[in-house]
């Protein structure tokens, strides 16, 4: 890798002086910075864009996503940048999915929290530093692993799969879809649960130890009406284990090149080519609940998979429980032994599992207003805030 380069020059657009001022105050903590505030709407600013634009490294703006002309004016700022400046949007807590996707549609390469929402400036400033917005060509990764068998880690990758999907009527276009890959191949059970014909592609992988290409996708992987592509694991039982790190690897690849977002579901055992997953993964998704032997085995699981890997982004997600109002003890307990906040919580929902199982359907297809709908929903569109989809497009419309 090559050195981190900092930012140079940069520009906030916000109509909130507190917004302005915390960022300006977090900018302070990072070395070789010189920042401009513009105090207004992006609207505001079109007509003085290309002297305001001039030389930025970083523009960072705050835009109401659901107003047309907004995004208009974020397009026109947009075409009149040069070509290094980098256009990152700031999101409140309550902004959806959608609305992530209507900025980077309109041209921001980045859609951050804002900082006074807890968003760490210092970490994304770094971040944006290290890739010019042409590199970012790759969707990004999502990996489910489960803390005890049955315990829901499917439910929430073909779920989750399902909710970074963008919705109705905002499908084609720039965007470029979501994959949902089974990798628990000897016991995977997407296929099933989403209905679909039953196939042998990884088998067939696995046994002549091919490296994957575009072809291999195209054959093998079914697209679903909501626009989800999913990759099933195999109806027979096989050599599976012989898959390799380098096939496991092509095909990760292709699929976040194809692909906005890609979420795995991960095998119970450890296999040798879990390590391009590990490597790749911007997120991994722990399911797990807060019972002892559970949580035990979500710190083992956590230790073994960091060994390799110390920066591992692992996050505990609690699936069959309600987040409760008062942390108790116990909770605290088991945050600490974890190191990790508890603050992803899936509440136990048998009729809205059960309506999905039975139709192979996911969750938002027959049960959209359930509890557990929603909070799979939420931490889709939290997800999606993170990691946003990564601009299509950087020529003027
Ligand atoms: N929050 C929930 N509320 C009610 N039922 C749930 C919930 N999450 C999952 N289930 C149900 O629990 C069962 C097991 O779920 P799932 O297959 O997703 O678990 P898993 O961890 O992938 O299991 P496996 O060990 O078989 O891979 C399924 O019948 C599913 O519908
Ligand atoms: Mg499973």
């Amino acid at each position: 890798m090559s050195m981190k380069q900092v930012p140079r020059s940069m520009l906030v657009i916000s109509p909130d002086r507190t917004v302005a001022k915390a960022i300006s105050d977090a900018v302070l903590s990072v070395p070789n910075i010189r920042l401009d505030s513009e105090i207004g709407t992006i609207g505001s600013v079109n007509g003085r864009a290309v002297r305001l634009l001039s030389g930025r490294d970083i523009v960072l703006f705050q835009a109401d996503a659901a107003d047309p002309s907004e995004l208009d004016a974020i397009r026109r700022l947009v075409a009149e940048r040069g070509g290094k400046t980098r256009f990152v949007a700031l999101a409140d807590e309550h902004m959806s999915l959608a609305q992530v996707r209507s900025l980077t549609e309109a041209g921001a390469d980045d859609v951050m929290p804002l900082p006074t929402q807890g968003g760490d400036l210092g970490k994304v400033l770094s971040r944006l530093g290290e890739t010019a917005p042409a590199d970012r060509k790759m969707g990004h990764l999502f990996a489910v692993i489960q803390a005890r068998g049955g315990i829901g880690a499917t439910t929430l990758a073909v779920n989750l799969a399902d909710q970074l999907c963008p919705p109705k009527g905002r499908r084609g276009g720039n965007s470029k879809g979501v994959a949902l890959v089974d990798l628990d191949l000897q016991y995977g059970t997407i296929g099933s649960m989403l209905d679909l014909p039953e196939q042998d592609a990884l088998y067939q992988l696995a046994f002549d130890g091919t490296i994957p290409d575009a072809q291999f996708l195209d054959l093998s992987m079914k697209t679903l009406p909501q626009g989800l592509s999913v990759l099933a694991a195999p109806s027979r039982l096989g050599p599976v284990d012989s898959l390799s790190t380098e096939q496991i690897k092509a095909l990760l690849d292709l699929l976040r090149e194809r692909a906005e977002y890609v979420v795995a579901d991960l095998p119970h055992v450890m296999v040798p080519w879990m390590d391009p997953v590990l490597r790749q993964a911007d997120t991994i998704l722990l399911v797990s609940d807060t019972t002892v032997p559970a949580v035990r085995h979500c710190r083992r699981l956590i230790d073994f998979l960091a060994a390799d890997h110390p920066d591992l982004p692992v996050r505990v997600v609690l699936n069959h429980e309600t987040r409760p109002l008062f942390r108790s003890a116990a909770l605290r307990e088991a945050s600490r032994a974890l190191e990790r906040p508890l603050d992803i919580w899936l509440p136990h929902d048998s009729r809205a599992a059960r309506a999905a199982a039975d139709r192979g359907m996911p969750l938002s297809r027959v049960a959209g207003r359930s509890a557990l709908t929603r909070s799979i929903r939420r931490l889709a569109r939290s997800l999606a805030a993170e990691f946003p989809p990564s601009a299509t497009s950087h020529l003027p419309m």
